[in-house]
């Protein structure tokens, strides 16, 4: 979870922007409860998948050392959580073991529709095999990022409407094929596997809708079978490994890729993309991202994915983009190509991307706004400042693109926009 300023400057660095998020946003003050913590009720976010309004108990940085005793009888009055979604968010604190029925009877309180454990950096090593006794039947949204686990928690066999497990940047080394089953299917996961070398087989028996890997140690996913749940198929994120070979995904033919997003891994290598480019994974999908990876243009295949929605090549080696780079992405609505080396964007870049909407060009070398701009029905727009002078404005003359209102003059006094009205 992400409230944590570090932990949102990790990832903006990072720019994954399909980032593990639980967002609060205070809708009341909230009395003091269970001795150190807030009772509240918020408005939350959790990892895009919901937004609800939740009876919020905040215990997160208080410097605990142990989970408080959640005796009913220290709830506020008023605070009855009746069949609202309940959270108790216990994240960045000291926390080393989750004793036996450590939320005490909130879990029963009432008829709970989703009960969400925020334990998110902590320094947990020992879960006891009790301690969501209570929650057999709840749906539970548990987040145990950042700590010092090495297996799955056993105690996760109590639960039976698991949704959302995050369990990354732990030393996670055992893994479990019956606790992978027991927990599938998940709308999200989140795991490091940085103690592997080869893509452990167990996780085959995982069914998830989005699913993170971070600082995977192998070279290539062989014997990959992770399969998404629904119709459109598995959104994958990996981070910061050191692949080499992706075509056991991309290749593979038996699985289904909705989203790929692939960032912070220098090594890998591009051919098996452009091989499989005309397979039936990569041609279903539709969100892509190749970050960081000095690559010096955009990669021939990338125009034959006809279904891309979301496009992003930042942190790349980028000077220069083609005519063809995007030719034939119609149904494109977001391309992000910040933090690139980009000069030149060819005159008819984006002549059939009509559904753009989205276009990130900030962190480039570009000196003046593109033409090939100026004709999109653009909603949101970024690029560097740029140099005023009225013959520089020249190109925007013919047009009505209000996006280019967000475009700063070199001097950071005025809009390209508002400089434009006062040339002659
Ligand atoms: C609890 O959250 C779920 C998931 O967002 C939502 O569908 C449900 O309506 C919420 N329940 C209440 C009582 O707010
Ligand atoms: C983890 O919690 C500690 C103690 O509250 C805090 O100092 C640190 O910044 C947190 N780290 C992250 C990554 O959230
Ligand atoms: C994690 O656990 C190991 C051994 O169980 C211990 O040596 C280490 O200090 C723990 N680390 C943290 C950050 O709690
Ligand atoms: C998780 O992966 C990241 C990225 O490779 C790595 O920096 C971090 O040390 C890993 N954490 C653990 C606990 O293995
Ligand atoms: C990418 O650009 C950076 C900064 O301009 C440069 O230092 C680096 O050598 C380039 N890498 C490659 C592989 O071209
Ligand atoms: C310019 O475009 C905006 C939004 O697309 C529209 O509301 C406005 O009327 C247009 N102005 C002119 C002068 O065409």
């Amino acid at each position: 979870m992400m409230s944590d300023q570090s932990r949102v400057f990790v990832w903006t660095m990072l720019l994954s922007s399909l980032c593990p998020t639980i967002q609060t946003f205070l809708l009341s003050g909230g009395d003091v409860c269970f001795g150190i913590c807030n009772c509240v009720q918020e408005k939350m976010w959790f990892d895009y998948i919901y937004e609800t309004e939740v009876k919020l108990v905040r215990c997160e940085e208080r410097d605990l050392r142990f989970i408080p005793n959640f005796a009913i009888q220290n709830l506020p009055s008023g605070f009855y959580p009746g069949g609202k979604n309940f959270t108790v968010d216990l994240h960045s604190n000291y926390i080393q073991t989750v004793p036996d029925k450590a939320f005490g009877d909130l879990p029963r309180l009432s008829n709970v529709d989703l009960f969400g454990i925020i334990l998110y950096n902590n320094s947990i090593s020992s879960v006891s095999d009790s301690a969501f006794l209570g929650l057999e039947n709840t749906r539970v949204v548990l987040d145990l990022g950042h700590n010092n686990l090495t297996t799955i928690p056993q105690a996760l066999r109590i639960l039976r409407q698991i949704e959302v497990l995050e369990i990354e940047e732990n030393p996670i080394m055992t893994l479990d094929a019956s606790m992978i089953q027991h927990i599938s299917p998940l709308l999200r996961f989140s795991l490091n596997l940085t103690l592997y070398n080869s893509w452990p087989v167990e996780l085959n028996n995982l069914r998830v809708k989005y699913v993170w890997f971070n600082g995977y140690s192998g070279n290539s996913f062989q014997n990959f079978d992770v399969h998404g749940i629904g119709q459109h198929g598995i959104e994958l994120d990996i981070g910061g490994t050191d692949i080499v070979d992706l075509s056991d995904v991309i290749c593979n033919n038996q699985i289904k890729v909705s989203k790929l997003w692939f960032w912070l891994n220098y090594k890998l290598d591009m051919r098996p993309f452009e091989r499989c480019s005309q397979g039936t994974v990569m041609q279903n999908i539709l969100d892509l991202e190749l970050s960081s990876f000095y690559l010096a243009r955009i990669p021939n295949f990338v125009h034959t994915l006809t279904k891309l929605e979301w496009l992003s090549f930042v942190f790349e080696n980028i000077t220069e983009i083609y005519a063809n780079d995007f030719r034939g992405l119609t149904e494109l609505k977001v391309l992000y190509l910040y933090n690139n080396l980009i000069t030149t964007i060819h005159p008819h870049a984006f002549d059939t991307n009509t559904k753009l909407r989205e276009l990130y060009l900030h962190n480039n070398m570009l000196t003046h706004v593109p033409d090939s701009v100026l004709n999109l029905n653009l909603e949101k727009f970024t690029m560097d400042a740029i140099d005023c002078t009225c013959s520089n404005l020249q190109n925007l003359k013919q047009v009505n693109a209000t996006f280019v209102d967000s475009i700063q003059c070199l001097d950071m006094t005025q809009s390209a926009k508002n400089a434009l009205d006062a040339c002659p």
